[in-house]
């Protein structure tokens, strides 16, 4: 359903309600729901829009001005109602309401607190002299259920607080994304059906009881009972000085704000920094600071009027598994990938989504027909996260394996989680090929797809090697190739024999090592006779290198070897550099070699957005190398020893980022006159 979504007729309105009702009782119930967030708030505002209208027709159980939708029970009183948040949707919403809110004050509100809206859900924590002595859900906003007895699992909810204070702490329970991770291998170690997503994890792990195994959750405290006069901002403070965790942890720190145009630049912030958060928002939360304010504005029935929660696109959409695709890769890996009814997630049209390996599709149980829930974030490939089992109608049908490799019909290596063609990269003869002659790579000009597959179905080249002992009548047997692109086609491949060592090796596809990866291994060897004589422990000394990545690339290194005999044989790879291993060995862990020459020396430089000017023809690849000759570290992502951000057109997050942190910009020209020296 779209946002343009309205109900014509009672039986429409009807069935708009029974639908709305039926899902907010899965979603506040075990945490499932048939609908998707955004779905269902479209749902809820076309309810509304249909009561406005017909305000005579409206239905009892109709879910509107009713904290949870009406969904919710519980049988503990709560102390004072626990209310929900209005939503708005856009800017000019936000700002009508906060026009609203003024003109009920009769003056312009004293500050604003801008926070993330936590995906979890509500509890309220009662503390006497300092000790927990009862955690509530948020039930009906009357009563809620007891869950004392979970509270254990929860971090940053203590036993007991700093000071012995009588208070209630309000907050969110939620699973981090590595706290959902954890949950699901425990649950599928015990037979469990993985939980669809961190929200209906926290609510299935917050009610378990007698559970085999242990779940952790975080709790975020955003609001107390029983510390009065406090401003918003100063309560949070008040709430983490005893001992509570609260968002000011995180990255999405709550913040105070003078003017509606800072809010809406943290509300951007925020958003921006959404994909990066360890943990799932859905929205961010604008409160009027002042206590005086608020105790002026006062509360509806539903929701206070002196906050209300600026909604952004969901991350998790519902939709239906169509099929599953089985793609073999450049070094034989048989991999997964799920076919999807299009379906939009933040702005982006999703088809495909990752399903990882067939374990982890067993481990989902997953069957083509599913409802599924998919999932993404910013950059993030989507991913299928797990079915919705009771919208299941019977017509499923299960997933089949391959049994033979799709690509060459050889047998498949199911001894790993990830299968694999028993001819590994050899299945993939062309692809290779093509991945190798690459832009980033050897950059041979003349041999893409058409040519790559004449070679190796000629029986030409069978792999890299072969192509360096290519001969001019070799060539000139194929078809459609006259003299003058043999002429040239050797002479790009006789370009390519003295590539860098860090191209080199990029080009042997080699699993785990990309482009970036090429570029340090390249420079921490210095040589490709140093990398292969090194082990898993001089592997590992690489930055961003772990000890299971050493031990792939080792094993790797060794199902190379031959290949590598030849390719040194016909003095491919043969540079030699200054190794940079001796300095970064006494580096701190996480920071790349960078030398102490040049103008970036020793700096860690992000490049965002596209390139202009001098670098306009320079791939991401090059850039990074560029950096690097220029004496910097090239790194993709915005951190605080970020020393400087090259930001071209349509930079996005990366530049909000780099702002937010004050770490200096640049525009490609301007980087490319402080680097000019080290153009080639
Ligand atoms: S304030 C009177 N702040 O969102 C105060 N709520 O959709 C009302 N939520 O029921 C809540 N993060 O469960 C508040 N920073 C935050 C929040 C937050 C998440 C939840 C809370 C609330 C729901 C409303």
């Amino acid at each position: 359903m779209n946002d343009e979504a309205s109900l014509a007729t009672p039986q429409q309105y009807a069935d708009a309600v029974s639908t709305a009702v039926r899902a907010a009782g899965a979603y506040y119930g075990d945490g499932s729901t048939p609908l998707g967030d955004d779905e269902y708030d479209a749902l809820v505002r076309a309810i509304e829009a249909y009561e406005r209208a017909h305000p005579e027709e409206v239905l009892p159980e109709s879910p509107t001005g009713k904290v949870a939708g009406g969904a919710a029970v519980g049988d503990v009183p709560h102390s004072t109602p626990m209310l929900s948040l209005d939503n708005v949707f856009s800017v000019e919403e936000l700002e009508s309401w906060a026009a609203g809110l003024e003109r009920r004050l009769g003056r312009p509100v004293a500050a604003w607190c801008v926070e993330p809206k936590l995906d979890g859900l509500a509890v309220a924590a009662r503390y006497r002299a300092g000790r927990l002595t009862q955690v509530l859900t948020r039930g009906d906003g009357l009563a809620g259920e007891d869950i004392t007895a979970a509270a254990e699992a929860v971090l940053g909810l203590p036993a007991r607080l700093a000071e012995p204070v009588d208070v209630e702490l309000r907050g969110e329970v939620l699973l981090t994304h590595e706290q959902f991770e954890a949950a699901n291998a425990a649950r599928t170690a015990h037979g469990a059906t993985p939980f669809a997503h961190p929200r209906s994890g926290a609510a299935g792990t917050l009610r378990a009881k007698d559970r085999a195994y242990r779940v952790e959750l975080t709790f975020f405290g955003y609001d107390a009972h029983g510390l009065p006069g406090l401003d918003h901002a100063a309560l949070l403070a008040r709430i983490a000085e005893l001992g509570a965790n609260t968002a000011a942890t995180t990255e999405a720190a709550p913040l105070r704000c003078a003017t509606l145009e800072e809010v809406q630049r943290r509300i951007d912030e925020i958003a921006a920094l959404r994909a990066a958060l360890p943990f799932g928002i859905d929205g961010v939360v604008i409160k009027a600071d002042a206590v005086a304010d608020q105790e002026a504005a006062g509360s509806g029935s539903r929701a206070p009027r002196w906050a209300v929660a600026r909604k952004l696109q969901a991350q998790h959409k519902v939709t239906r598994l169509l099929g599953v695709e089985w793609n073999v890769g450049r070094t034989g890996i048989i991999a997964p990938r799920a076919v999807l009814e299009p379906v939009v997630i933040d702005g982006v049209t999703v088809t495909y989504a990752t399903l990882h390996n067939p374990a982890d599709i067993e481990r989902r149980g997953l069957m083509i027909g599913d409802q599924v829930f998919v999932y993404r974030a910013g950059d993030v490939i989507p991913r299928v996260e797990a079915p919705l089992v009771e919208e299941r109608t019977g017509a499923e049908q299960p997933i089949v394996f391959p049994e033979v490799c799709p690509r060459c019909g050889d047998a498949i290596d199911t001894s790993e989680q990830r299968w694999r063609c028993v001819r590994g990269r050899a299945c993939q003869a062309v692809a290779s090929v093509i991945y190798a002659a690459g832009r980033d790579q050897l950059d041979i000009e003349g041999l893409g797809g058409t040519r790559a597959v004449q070679l190796v179905e000629t029986g030409l080249v069978a792999d890299l090697a072969d192509l360096f002992t290519l001969t001019r009548e070799q060539l000139l047997t194929l078809e459609r190739m006259g003299e003058t692109s043999a002429d040239k086609l050797l002479a790009a491949i006789e370009t390519a024999r003295t590539r860098p060592l860090n191209r080199v090796f990029c080009a042997l596809g080699i699993r785990g090592t990309g482009r970036t990866m090429s570029r340090r291994i390249a420079a921490h060897f210095g040589s490709m006779a140093a990398i292969r004589a090194a082990d898993a422990e001089a592997l590992a000394g690489v930055d961003g290198i772990g000890t299971e990545k050493a031990a792939m690339v080792l094993s790797e290194l060794a199902d190379v070897a031959p290949l590598l005999d030849r390719l040194a044989a016909q003095g491919v790879g043969i540079q030699v550099t200054e190794p940079t291993a001796a300095a970064s060995a006494q580096e701190q862990p996480g920071e790349a070699a960078t030398t102490d020459a040049g103008p970036l020396a020793g700096q860690s430089v992000v490049v965002t957005g596209s390139m202009t000017g001098a670098l306009a023809e320079l791939s991401r690849n090059a850039m990074n190398e560029l950096i690097e000759r220029a004496g910097g570290k090239a790194s993709s992502s915005v951190s605080k020893k970020t020393g400087l951000l090259v930001a071209g057109e349509k930079a996005g997050s990366k530049r909000a980022k780099a702002e937010e942190l004050g770490v200096p910009i640049m525009t490609p020209e301007d980087f490319a006159t402080l680097v000019a020296e080290h153009l080639a």
